[in-house]
């Protein structure tokens, strides 16, 4: 170990994760340090990230040979790990900034023994993505992991991406997508957000539609097939295929949320159309949230299989059971979600157990499910009338 460290100049320790070893700075033992502020960024939370990335990419590709980017790579776990977990990667190319993080990369690619596979970069994220096309291949798989907005990394993400090729991003940048920095996700996504009591859905909505506008702009039509939000990020994998006439249809699913706060109704509109500005039921004024995404989130056949994968492996995967559990319940064509809490809160009433509001919604027709965001929600097409009555009544029979 002593001849690691002095190699690479600072603290580390030798980590396992999944099917890879390898080091890592040593993390501080107070709770609450910034990964960021390590030599090399390495955050073990998001373990769950990889797992979910992995397992997508067993999926998806089956048994393709595939070129993967990891434009931002830090440690390089998670290209190892895609060579070491699938059979499907021919070459992953781990590229990051820090040159700390680069020499760290090539470490761990030796203890791993994936030289042959996975090639280290120091590069600016944008120049090598830039560099694709014009006679240089372009990737099957680009996943850009910054620590913040993935936005100034997008359109280069998608020049990088071949067709019928995945664009995945994540972004930690809660609180301008929630509501919490209105003037932030304003900059940074070109959307005009205010909070709702399913903000982090609205977070996956103004993520998936920004990755759509942008590969709109080049041509390029991105479909979201799997969105997920956990601990601190949420992850958007869209799928990636050329003409301008697949991305007007695309667009078609962009547009605008208004919510409102007084009688709980959700109301959507096209892009095209004018947002709902005053709700119908109460003439309350409302805020509409968008340009943002107003389609499916995720393919159900797809989570599906990534849960049965990951059931095989269990021991590796079990980070991320629930969550698929969750994701292949949820419809996610539904738009929002309500908390019972939140419901309970608004009629002044103790909360009814979701899974109880779910099978009555269903049981008089509506479409109900649950939310892989949170354990107490639940979506519904049913109006808030509706969710109301059965609120007051599910309270009496109690
Ligand atoms: C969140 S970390 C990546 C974590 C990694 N993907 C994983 O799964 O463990 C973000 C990394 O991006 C790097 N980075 C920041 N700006 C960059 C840029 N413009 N180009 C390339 N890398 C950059 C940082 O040095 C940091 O290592
Ligand atoms: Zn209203």
């Amino acid at each position: 170990m002593r001849d690691v460290v002095e190699r690479l100049g600072y603290e580390v320790e030798l980590r396992v994760e999944g099917k890879a070893r390898f080091y890592a700075p040593r993390l501080p033992s107070e709770k609450g340090y910034a990964p960021t502020s390590l030599p090399v960024f390495y955050n073990p939370v998001s373990k769950p990230n990889r797992d979910m990335a992995i397992l997508f990419t067993k999926t998806f590709f089956k048994d393709k040979k595939i070129r993967v980017c990891e434009p931002l790579a830090g440690t390089g776990v998670r290209s190892i790990r895609l060579v070491l977990e699938t059979d499907v990667v021919d070459e992953v190319v781990a590229n990051d900034i820090s040159k700390k993080a680069y020499e760290l990369m090539k470490l761990n690619i030796e203890l791993n023994d994936v030289g042959e596979y996975v090639r280290p970069m120091n590069l600016d994220a944008n120049e090598l993505l830039s560099m694709c096309g014009r006679g240089r291949p372009r990737y099957n798989y680009v996943d850009i992991d910054p620590a913040g907005s993935p936005a100034k990394f997008m359109e280069n993400g998608f020049r990088g991406c071949d067709r019928g090729g995945i664009l995945s991003a994540t972004a930690t940048d809660m609180s301008a997508l929630t509501g919490a920095k209105p003037a932030s996700c304003l900059r940074k996504y070109d959307v005009i957000v205010s909070k709702t009591p399913f903000s982090k859905e609205v977070a996956l909505r103004i993520l998936a539609g920004f990755m759509v506008r942008t590969a709109a702009r080049l041509g390029l039509a991105a479909k979201p097939i799997l969105s997920f939000q956990k601990d601190h990020y949420i992850k958007v994998f869209t799928a990636v295929d050329r003409g301008i006439t697949k991305a007007k249809e695309q667009l078609k699913q962009v547009g605008w949320i208004s919510y409102c706060h007084k009688c709980m109704r959700i109301y959507t509109a096209r892009r095209s159309e004018k947002p709902v500005m005053r709700c119908v039921e109460c003439g309350v004024e409302l805020s509409p949230i968008g340009p943002l995404w107003i389609g499916g989130l995720s393919d159900k056949d797809l989570v599906e299989e990534m849960y049965r994968c990951a059931l095989d492996e269990e021991e590796i995967y079990r980070d991320v059971l629930k969550l698929l559990r969750y994701l292949s319940a949820e419809d996610s064509e539904i738009i929002g979600y309500y908390p019972v809490n939140y419901v309970a809160e608004v009629l002044k009433q103790s909360p009814i157990k979701p899974r109880k509001v779910i099978e009555e919604l269903r049981a008089m027709g509506y479409r109900a499910t649950v939310t892989h965001i949170d354990p107490s929600g639940f979506k519904t097409d049913a109006p808030p009338s509706t969710i109301v009555k059965l609120f007051k009544e599910l309270k009496l029979k109690s």
